[in-house]
C-alpha cells in the first residue's frame, strides 16, 4: 500500500482527503500535541480493527477516543461525574485522558471488552480540525508499531507504519512529546493510570487525593489484572537493551562513565554531555528542563543503530512534574532495569 503524506499547510484539501478516508472506514496517522496517533472512526468496529492490525497491538489493550469539543462527550459516556467537569475545565483541550463509564455506542473492540472508555480532547489544531471535518469521534493509540517508542514526528510514523496505512497527516513535531496523562474516574478516589503531559501535582491541585496505580512503579506480570492494560507490556523499547540510572545528575553521569562499554549509546543531560564525547549520545536537555526532556525522549530512544550500539545507558530525570512521565517512559523502555545511585 502506498502511504500518502497529507500536509494541510501545502495542500488545502489535505484534511478533506484524510476525513474522507476516515469516513470510509480507513486508518490515518494524525498529529496531536503529545505524540502522533493512528486514528479510525471510533464507532466502526471494522475500522478500529485495522488499527490493531497495522500496529500489531494486543487485542486486550483498549484505545482512547478523541473528541474536538466538550459537547461531544455526551453520548459517548453514561455519566459525567463532577470531577470530570472540573478536569475538563482545567486541562481540556490538552494532554489528559479520562476513563469514564462507556455508552453502548462504543464498540467492544475500542474498550477491549471493559465497560469504560478513555476520552481525550487534544489541543493540536490539526487534530481538532480533522475530528470536526469528519464529524466522528476518533479512536487513536500512539502511531508506532506495538512495543516501539511512540512517534513524535511524521517521519517516525512513516518509518513504523509506512506501507501499512493509507495516509499520514503532517502536523510538525509534537510540542509535549510524551503521551497524555490517563486518570480513571471510575472508583471512589481518582486513580492515575499513566503519568503524562498533565502532571500529578496539577491533578492534585484540582482533585485533592489521587491514587497511583502500582503498574507505574513496577513491572507487572502477565497473570496480574491491571487497570490500564497497556501498562503491563514492555513498551517504548528500542532493539537494544536499556539501563536507566536514577539519582543526582553528576553522580549518575559518573556511574555511567564507569560502567558503560565503548559501544554503549548514552542518553544524557546537556550539562553532562562532555563526559560522553567518545560515545554515541543523545542529549535530552538540561537536567532541570523536563519540558525539553519530554520533547526529546522518544526521538532519543529511536536514535541508536544496533550496528554501532550494543547497550544504552540513560540518565533519569527526577519524578517531579513532567519528569514523572519521562522517567516512566525510560523505565518501561528499560523493562524496569534500573540502577539507583545514592
Ligand atoms: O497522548 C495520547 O494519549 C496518545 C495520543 C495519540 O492521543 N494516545 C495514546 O494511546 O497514547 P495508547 O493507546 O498508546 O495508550 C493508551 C493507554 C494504554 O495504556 C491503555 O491501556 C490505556 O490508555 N487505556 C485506554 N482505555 C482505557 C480504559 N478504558 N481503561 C483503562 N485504561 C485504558
Ligand atoms: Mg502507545
Amino acid at each position: 500500500m502506498k502511504t500518502l503524506l497529507l500536509n494541510p499547510v501545502k495542500n488545502p484539501d489535505a484534511l478533506g482527503q484524510a476525513a474522507a478516508l476516515l469516513r470510509a472506514g480507513e486508518v490515518v496517522g494524525m498529529p496531536t500535541e503529545t505524540v502522533y496517533g493512528l486514528a479510525a472512526n471510533a464507532l466502526n468496529p471494522d475500522a478500529v480493527k485495522k488499527i490493531f492490525e497495522a500496529k500489531g497491538r494486543p487485542q486486550d489493550n483498549p484505545l482512547i477516543v478523541h473528541i474536538a469539543d466538550v459537547e461531544q462527550l455526551q453520548g459517548l459516556v453514561r455519566t459525567v461525574p463532577e470531577t470530570a467537569r472540573q478536569l475538563a475545565a482545567a486541562f481540556w483541550p490538552g494532554p489528559l485522558t479520562m476513563i469514564l463509564p462507556k455508552a453502548d455506542c462504543i464498540p467492544d473492540v475500542v474498550s477491549a471488552g471493559l465497560d469504560t472508555v478513555g476520552i481525550r480532547l487534544p489541543s493540536h489544531p490539526v487534530a481538532r480540525a480533522l475530528i470536526r471535518e469528519c464529524g466522528l469521534p476518533l479512536a487513536a493509540p500512539s502511531a508506532n508499531l506495538s512495543g516501539r517508542p511512540s512517534t513524535t514526528t511524521s517521519r517516525h510514523v512513516r518509518l513504523d507504519l509506512g506501507g501499512k496505512i493509507p495516509a499520514i497527516v503532517e502536523g510538525g513535531p509534537c510540542a509535549v512529546g510524551v503521551e497524555s496523562t490517563v486518570i480513571s474516574l471510575i472508583g471512589q478516589t481518582p486513580r492515575l493510570l499513566r503519568p503524562g503531559g498533565v502532571s500529578l501535582e496539577q491533578l492534585e491541585k484540582i482533585l485533592g487525593k489521587v491514587d497511583i496505580d502500582r503498574a507505574l512503579r513496577e513491572q507487572i506480570g502477565d497473570d496480574v489484572q491491571v487497570s490500564a492494560p497497556g501498562m503491563k507490556y514492555r513498551h517504548y523499547a528500542p532493539d537494544i537493551p536499556v539501563t536507566v540510572v536514577c539519582g543526582d545528575p553528576e553522580r549518575t553521569a559518573a556511574y555511567i562513565t564507569r560502567h558503560a562499554s565503548l559501544m554503549a549509546g548514552i542518553i544524557c543531560f546537556s550539562e553532562c554531555a562532555f563526559q560522553f564525547d567518545l560515545h554515541e549520545r543523545r542529549i535530552i536537555g538540561a537536567a532541570e528542563d523536563v519540558q525539553t526532556q519530554a520533547r526529546c525522549i522518544f526521538d532519543a530512544l529511536r536514535a541508536f543503530d544496533p550496528v554501532y550500539v550494543d547497550e544504552i545507558w540513560a540518565q533519569c530525570p527526577s519524578d517531579e512534574g513532567l519528569g514523572l512521565a519521562v522517567a516512566n517512559r525510560l523505565k518501561k523502555a528499560a523493562g524496569f532495569q534500573i540502577v539507583n545511585v545514592v
